[in-house]
């Protein structure tokens, strides 16, 4: 079998309501194994939401949800711990510990997960910041790095203990568009060089179009559309092409009661 058609994630009728309200309404797809899959989607629309129940930081009201084969619903939490050593997470905001040095930012998870010795993780360490471009900073702050470097450097820690998957939450968000766009060259780089299996959440059209084997647009809690970027540029569907164009007017507009338009309806 073509390694690219292997499943890695499957969600099968996943449903997950907030304080009574719906934010995932029933949704089953697909993950194959080393594709960049991109999810994108209003503000509130649930992005976050559903990757934190890819990654199994929460737990869906019903519904199963496969890593590579394997129910992670009911999973004990040492199974579930040990199958989260194979993740990587780069968050919305960075998460870096302002109090540590990068290199000891990145150290984290290799003394939390693995007995090596300390020589050995320095080195890793120093090797994953080089491959993502920040070698030479690894005694800086985080807040001595931009925006940019910070999350070169989420992005370096995500990789520390060779990931078969890493969830990536708004990785450009905050970038200007040359850095931005660096940081998809790098994902895509990661992801061919090292055959991850890459989930990316992005409002940045760009890198929708530049990094994704396949797209999925949430829409209301539901999957409106699921495609090749080609097929998504092409799609009929008027959420999906309001949503690409980035029109204020159609029906994104007047209908979701998941997305900020209707908190700006409410207030102005
Ligand atoms: N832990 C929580 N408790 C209650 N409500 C939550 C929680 N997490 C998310 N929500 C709600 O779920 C909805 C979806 O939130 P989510 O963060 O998944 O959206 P998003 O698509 O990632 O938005 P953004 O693009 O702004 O990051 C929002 O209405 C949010 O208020
Ligand atoms: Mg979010």
């Amino acid at each position: 079998m073509n390694e690219k058609n292997q499943v890695m994630i499957s969600l099968k009728n996943v449903v997950k309501t907030f304080d009574g309200r719906l934010i995932t309404d029933d949704i089953s797809l697909d993950i194959y194994r080393g594709e960049i899959f991109v999810v994108m989607g209003c503000s509130g629309s649930g992005k976050s939401t559903l990757l934190r129940l890819m990654n199994g930081s929460i737990q869906p009201d019903s519904g199963d949800i496969y890593i590579k084969g394997k129910n992670i619903i009911g999973m004990s939490q040492n199974e579930l711990d040990e199958l989260r050593k194979s993740f990587g997470m780069c968050f919305q905001y960075s998460a870096l510990l302002d109090s540590l040095t990068v290199e000891e930012n990145i150290l984290l998870p290799l003394k939390e997960h693995t007995n090596m010795s300390q020589d050995i993780m320095n080195i890793i360490a120093r090797m994953k910041l080089s491959l993502v471009g920040m070698g030479g900073f690894e005694n800086y702050f985080p807040a001595e790095l931009s925006g940019g470097m910070r999350k070169r450097v989420a992005l370096a820690r995500a990789i520390a203990l060779d990931p078969e998957i890493i969830f990536y939450d708004e990785p450009t968000s905050g970038l200007d568009p040359v850095v931005g766009a660096a940081t998809d060259a790098l994902i895509k780089d990661l992801s061919d060089k090292l055959k991850i299996t890459s989930i990316v959440i992005t409002h940045n059209m760009q890198s929708v179009f530049k990094i994704a084997d396949r797209v999925a647009m949430l829409y209301d809690g539901k999957l409106i559309e699921v495609g090749t970027p080609e097929e998504i540029r092409n799609s009929s569907n008027e959420y999906v092409r309001q949503f690409i164009s980035g029109d204020s007017q159609g029906p994104i507009n007047t209908a979701s009661p998941g997305t900020q338009m209707d908190f700006f309806k409410k207030v102005f």
